[in-house]
């Protein structure tokens, strides 16, 4: 018998597990909650935090143009993961798209590989989410021990404790969660708004000029900050002109980071065909919108030279003698944290769950409670995994980690778009790809082109994890696939 790694899990098995009592996810969003769940995730420290350095530091007025190119490559994304939530709407996201058209080994993979992104995400953001709450608990008068907040704690107890809470809204059920996401969402984009709407009012036209400043060369990145596309070309990173604002759209594109987790969450939607696409591409288009609009405002109420790089939206209105809208603000960067970290804790869960119930890790921790309908001891373990990195992990290079981790998905997204098409082409599509195979293959050359503009470090970091996922997976994954006993027992 040889080693079958390449053993897929059918389009209707996948379906057919979901239907198992023990493992059944109870169904109950629609179309709206998950675009809600979808801009939760998507609008956080990406436009709170990152509009400011790279308006400084890469791109200038021209972040926009950033943020509107990498909105568009996540666009062509979306569109490969829209058409495979449509046709398998099944728990985990890329994980299950892989199992069922490139094989099981693949699909560990990738699963391994949101672990990673999910994870960490969460962590970095919640450290993030620590950092805006203790400098809005100092300005009213109560600050905190440098030793449990603020910029280098030893342990990051407000981080902990956020995740701890949001675990157990989890843990509460699905709906709840919804709910709660709601209105932290509602204040959110409220408060994007308002700096939009009230920001224009201080926007000077001479903060616009120059758009594009001209191309400046930055001293060469060397050993392993450089990023690989340097080391494999020798291209000299440049700050400013087009090339800088095409290297600021492969930082900006963490702002975007979360549209594909409304994927994973395709099991629990009334009727999934239909509303996940929505949901996908709804999220994405009113974020891209709101990113542009928030960029232009701020760069033109600021000279993009003089911004703040850790609350440029605030600050920014603290330039134009408006603070008491930038303690507005701060507000809403707190609620829209807390939503980002709310939904990768919830997405993390779903791919797990569904690497557990395909047995390529324990089975007993992918058991729905009977009481909440949610899996609650998978719930719980990542929360106490989350908690732990969020309290000892720093901000800095980790959120390069999760921007590679998401770009290989993206990656497999898009093959799989391409080999299902193929391999399945009778399968009932909801929603369609337009333009295949062009657009998934411009969709892979994107990402790549991005994951190119990563460090060094964080390659190696990356394919560290990776090399340690192996080994699980052949350790234990593949000795308790049940696509693997179900494959053994064909053969009797
Ligand atoms: N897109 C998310 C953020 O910007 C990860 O925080």
């Amino acid at each position: 018998m040889g080693v079958d790694i390449f053993r897929t899990k059918s389009v209707e098995q996948s379906i057919r597990d979901t239907e198992a009592p023990e493992h059944q996810l109870r169904k109950r969003l629609t179309a709206t909650d998950l675009t809600v769940f979808g801009i939760g995730v998507i609008v956080g420290t990406g436009i709170f935090v990152l509009t400011g350095q790279v308006a400084k530091e890469l791109a200038g007025p021209a972040v926009a143009i950033s943020f509107a190119i990498a909105g568009v490559v996540c666009g062509l994304a979306a569109l490969c993961y829209a058409e495979f939530a449509s046709t398998i709407p099944v728990a985990g996201s890329a994980y299950t798209f892989a199992f069922a058209t490139l094989g099981e080994f693949p699909a560990w993979v990738i699963g391994w590989d949101l672990l990673l992104e999910l994870a960490l995400a969460a962590a970095v953001v919640s450290v993030g989410w620590s950092g805006y709450f203790a400098s809005m608990l100092s300005s009213i008068g109560l600050g905190l021990p440098a030793s449990i907040a603020g910029d280098d704690p030893v342990v990051n107890v407000p981080a902990m404790l956020i995740v701890l809470i949001l675990t157990a809204i989890l843990v509460a059920g699905i709906k709840v969660s919804s709910r709660v996401n709601l209105i932290l969402v509602i204040t959110k984009i409220a408060v994007v708004l308002l700096v939009i709407v009230a920001g224009l009012f201080f926007v000077r036209a001479v903060n616009y000029m120059p758009f594009i400043p001209e191309a400046v060369p930055t001293a060469r990145v060397e050993g392993m900050q450089a990023p690989l596309i340097q080391v494999l070309f020798g291209i000299t990173p440049v700050a400013f002109g087009v090339i800088g604002v095409f290297s600021a759209a492969a930082i900006v594109f963490f702002a975007f980071i979360g549209f594909d987790i409304v994927a994973t969450a395709a099991e629990e939607t009334i009727e999934p065909q239909r509303d996940v696409p929505r949901g996908i591409l709804g999220s994405l288009a009113i974020c891209t919108f709101l990113y542009v609009a928030v960029s232009l405002v701020v760069v033109g109420m600021q000279r993009y030279s003089e911004l703040s790089t850790s609350a440029p939206l605030s600050d920014a209105f603290i330039s134009v003698g408006y603070g008491w809208l930038a303690t507005i603000i701060s507000v809403g960067a707190i609620a829209g944290l807390t939503t980002v970290v709310l939904v990768l804790l919830l997405g993390q869960t779903r791919v797990l769950f569904a690497m557990c119930r395909d047995g390529l890790l324990p089975r007993s921790l992918a058991q729905v409670h009977p009481h909440f309908g949610t899996p609650a001891r998978l719930t719980m373990v990542i929360g106490a995994v989350t908690m732990a990195l969020a309290g000892f992990v720093s901000f800095g290079e980790l959120a390069e980690l999760v921007n590679i981790g998401t770009l290989f998905a993206f990656v497999v997204v898009s093959v799989g778009v391409l080999v299902l098409r193929r391999t399945r082409p009778e399968l009932p599509r909801a929603f369609r790809a337009p333009l295949v195979p062009l657009l998934p293959i411009l969709s892979v050359l994107a990402c790549v082109y991005l994951m190119l503009n990563l460090p060094m470090q964080t390659w190696l970091r990356f394919l560290v994890w990776m090399v340690l996922g192996v080994v699980l997976y052949f350790l234990y994954g593949y000795r308790h696939s049940r696509a693997g006993a179900t494959a053994a027992k064909a053969r009797q």
